[in-house]
């Protein structure tokens, strides 16, 4: 059992309905479980795991909602040694070069912090999937239990 604070990043609502399932799921799965969508940064100071789930807008940007909290991220880079963290990220390959870029700019973010990606980065594509929320929680099935080992 692990304490998970999922992360969400959205615009018009779809990453936010995947982080409702996972959130759902985690708790059937006996993690506790919180969910921020105005995070501060003085959430990394917690002895918790995080899941940062997040669709990407404009040209490959981290969504509004995030934006400060990623800024004081890079700021500060504090460190995330010891703690397990994980990304969904939400995009559309139509976008080419920008797919998924707010993920992928949280992915390598979180690199820096030195944390421990319990595995790499789920691509939720809608070009692909129309369910999004359904394969964010068969991806947290494969991998729950690792927030906490
Ligand atoms: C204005 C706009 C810009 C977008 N830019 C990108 C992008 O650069 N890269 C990408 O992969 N997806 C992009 N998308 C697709 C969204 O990330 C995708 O539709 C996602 O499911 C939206 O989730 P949300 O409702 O939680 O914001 C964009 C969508 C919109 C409407």
């Amino acid at each position: 059992m692990a304490q998970i604070e999922i992360i969400v990043g959205s615009v018009y609502g779809n990453a936010q309905n995947v982080a409702e399932h996972a959130e759902q799921f985690l708790i059937s799965a006996g993690h506790q479980v919180n969910v921020h969508t105005d995070p501060d940064i003085d959430l990394l100071n917690e002895d918790a795991a995080f899941l940062i789930i997040t669709s990407t807008t404009g040209m490959g940007d981290v969504p509004p909602n995030l934006e400060l909290f990623f800024a004081d991220i890079q700021a500060d880079l504090p460190s995330l040694q010891g703690k397990k963290y994980a990304i969904a990220a939400l995009g559309d390959s139509s976008y080419c070069e920008s797919y998924c870029g707010a993920g992928k700019q949280f992915a390598e973010l979180f690199a820096q912090l030195q944390g421990e990606e319990i595995t790499p980065m789920l691509e939720l594509d809608s070009m692909e999937t129309f369910t999004p929320e359904e394969d964010v929680v068969a991806w947290l099935k494969q991998h729950n239990t690792q927030f906490s080992a």
